[in-house]
């Protein structure tokens, strides 16, 4: 099956604790590894974006049940395009929060960060892609 990748951005229900994101990351890795899937996760302030990477038909069926959870809403695929190989090879969902403390290092994206939207991204497909690059050698946990 050829290998893919999915992005997509969404907006929390409720904002998440580090406990609760700490959480869903255990079920979130426990479930990828499975599937071997890997990935990314993103959070600001009530803001999530994902990227999941694996056989095409492994991360649509994965991204169905992600889509169908209430804990988040509006819900927008950025891009989903195959690929030669793994961004995040190493991490069955890496994961990193953008906080006051870090978001003046964000090149570029810093104005944006203070109120992201699901939306922007989607118009702006390429600086979602420029945005998840940068995280890509520093994740949290
Ligand atoms: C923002 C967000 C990201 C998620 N990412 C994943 C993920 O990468 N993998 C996963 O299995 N579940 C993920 N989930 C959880 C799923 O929606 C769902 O609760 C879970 O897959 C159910 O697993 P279970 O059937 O083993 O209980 C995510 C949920 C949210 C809200």
């Amino acid at each position: 099956m050829p290998l893919n990748c999915l992005v997509y951005a969404s907006l929390a229900t409720q904002k998440f604790t580090d406990d609760q994101l700490l959480s869903l990351l255990k079920k979130a890795r426990d479930n990828n590894e499975r599937l071997d899937i890997t990935g990314m996760l993103l959070y600001r302030d009530g803001f999530f974006m994902q990227v999941l990477e694996g056989d095409l038909d492994d991360i649509e069926e994965l991204f169905d049940v992600i889509a169908d959870d209430s804990r988040h809403s509006d819900i927008i695929v950025v891009y989903k395009k195959p690929i030669k190989q793994r961004s995040f090879a190493k991490w069955t969902m890496g994961f990193n929060k953008i906080d006051d403390k870090n978001i003046e290092s964000i090149k570029g994206f810093t104005q944006f960060l203070k109120n992201p939207t699901p939306e922007f991204f989607k118009q702006n497909a390429s600086e979602a892609e420029a945005l998840l690059d940068q995280f890509k050698h520093q994740l949290l946990f």
